[in-house]
């Protein structure tokens, strides 16, 4: 089984998605790692400041690393893991945009590049770009108001089949949507 694990760049993907791997013993793949050892990086996303991966490369090195592990369960993460279309479950991390700031101050940003992270969170990019290529199947999990744990051991009862956090739980755009440019 595979899992896609998205979302804006601070949600929590690549803590959530360690934490995951080691509790359920999984194989970890992130985006970052096939950029850093495969030859598939297409430039810089200059506006929100991440590598852009070249997806038709991606996919054929994805599904290889999908097929030699078939009995195990492998974790995707990524911002643009969504774009995957071979996985069985795909797991949006959502974050309040007030919080994610303090997350992405902490790190070292451009405003410009904050400030377009946040309004991707406001507007729910991944969730609508996880959306076209899985349709319903999306769960969102919100990560600004429970530790990295507990999103974890939600996650773990998502890939159980024991609980549903469909679409349209989550929206920021009403509360925030005075701080898009
Ligand atoms: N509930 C939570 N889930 C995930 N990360 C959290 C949570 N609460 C606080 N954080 C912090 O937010 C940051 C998320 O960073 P990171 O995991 O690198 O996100 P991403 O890979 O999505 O960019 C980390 O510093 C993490 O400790
Ligand atoms: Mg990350």
């Amino acid at each position: 089984m595979m899992i896609i694990i998205t979302g804006t760049p601070g949600c929590g993907k690549t803590s959530i998605s360690n934490i995951l791997a080691n509790k359920i013993g999984a194989k970890l793949i992130s985006i970052n790692y096939l950029l850093d050892n495969y030859d598939l990086n297409m430039g810089t996303d200059e506006l929100r400041g991440y590598r852009i991966v070249d997806i038709d490369k991606m996919m054929p090195l994805v599904d290889k690393i999908k097929g030699e592990c078939e009995d195990g369960t492998i974790i995707f993460e990524g911002h643009l893991a969504q774009d995957y279309p071979n996985a069985d479950k795909i797991i949006v991390l959502r974050c309040n945009p007030t919080e994610l700031k303090k997350r992405l101050d902490a790190r070292d940003w451009s405003d410009r590049k904050i400030q377009e992270n946040i309004e991707a969170e406001i507007l729910g990019i991944c969730t609508q770009e996880s959306y076209e290529t899985y349709g319903d199947i999306v769960q969102e999990v919100e990560t600004s108001t429970l530790t990295p744990e507990e999103v974890t051991d939600i996650i773990i009862d998502i890939i159980d089949d024991k609980k549903s956090y469909p679409l349209g739980q989550i929206d920021y755009l009403e509360e925030f949507f005075h701080l898009l440019d």
